[in-house]
């Protein structure tokens, strides 16, 4: 399944997407080329990248092999995603960060760039934690202006954000010309973002859920999602996985979701969740769940930085 995306009438966003965010970051280019084409091969078609990844690169080689292949028959058939990584956060640093994006995925265009983070700083570094001595408060308005003047040149189809409240969501909206066609966040059924999703909607924002299973071991995992109880009933009533029981959840709630594994098996059966549905009595239950959000990001907060406290950065969502 699609979803046409405001900004652009020419290609529809797929609504289950591929994850390549593998940490620690750049662990190994070739893993990820082979994890990248097997994806192809079992049909995903959206993937999701970042400058601060360094997956950029296996993602373009997969590419080419995968037209090499025969594979898929033209990049237009793929949807590509990349992120504006934070030291990048600048006015006159956006446009050259992208033709370096584009570079490492030897690609014309992507269809959608996003803003990784409503943070700045300072230029040189791609790391995550940033250091703390480096964080400077973002000008969302230039920032979101060189964003604006990629999609104008053509050298991205949409424009969006990551990881940004509603407030920061208005602080853009006051004064785009484009608005941001997506806001990527975490969500599973452990964080489910109500508000955000409810603000998103109003605004014609897509929501695009990133750690949709917890991202179990990473640095902005947790374990709590596969781990939860209530999922665990329901996958076993229904004769399905944990995993799809989140996946399919977080697909019925309207918002797109990316998924990452490195294994074939676990790829296939996370692309089988549309030809079955959660019961009314199961949603129920799930949107019930307490809630715990598994990256609050104290990364991003100092003393001496733009966000004091985690209710700063998060603007009192968390
Ligand atoms: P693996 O690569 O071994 O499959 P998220 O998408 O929330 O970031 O979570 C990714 C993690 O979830 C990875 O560790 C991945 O491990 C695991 N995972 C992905 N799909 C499944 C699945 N169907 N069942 C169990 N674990 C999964």
């Amino acid at each position: 399944p699609t979803f046409p995306l405001h900004s652009t009438n020419e290609k529809a966003i797929p609504l289950l997407g591929f994850g390549t965010a593998e940490y620690p970051f750049g662990a190994s280019i070739d893993t990820m080329k082979q994890t990248i084409l097997e994806a192809i091969e079992v049909g995903y078609r959206h993937f999701d990248t970042a400058a601060l990844y360094q997956t950029e690169q296996p993602l373009g080689e997969a590419i080419s092999d995968a037209l090499r292949l025969g594979l898929i028959k033209s990049r237009d058939e793929l949807f590509i995603t990349s992120k504006l990584w934070c030291s990048d956060a600048h006015h006159d640093c956006v446009l050259p960060a992208l033709k370096k994006t584009l570079k490492n995925l030897k690609l014309e265009y992507l269809d959608l760039y996003l803003i990784h983070w409503p943070v700045s700083v300072k230029p040189g570094e791609y790391e995550l934690p940033v250091k703390k001595k480096d964080l400077d408060p973002i000008d969302l308005k230039s920032v979101w202006e060189a964003m604006e003047e990629c999609q104008a040149l053509g050298l991205t189809k949409s424009i969006g954000v990551s990881n940004f409240s509603c407030k920061k969501l208005e602080t853009i909206l006051s004064t785009a010309k484009i608005p941001p066609a997506v806001n990527q966040v975490e969500m599973n059924p452990m964080w489910q973002q109500k508000k955000l999703r409810k603000f998103s909607d109003e605004k014609g924002i897509l929501i695009e859920s990133y750690s949709p299973l917890g991202a179990k071991g990473t640095l902005w995992g947790t374990n709590r999602v596969m781990e939860c109880e209530l999922l665990k009933e329901i996958a076993q009533a229904k004769g399905k996985s944990l995993a799809q029981v989140c996946l399919r959840w977080a697909y019925e709630q309207g918002v797109c979701v990316l998924v990452k594994s490195f294994n074939k098996e676990r790829m296939k059966q996370n692309l089988d969740i549309f030809d079955w549905k959660l019961s009314a009595e199961e949603s129920r239950k799930i949107s019930q769940l307490p809630q715990f959000k598994g990256f609050p990001a104290g990364e991003f907060v100092s003393d001496d930085g733009p966000y004091k406290s985690l209710e700063e950065l998060w603007d009192g969502e968390i």
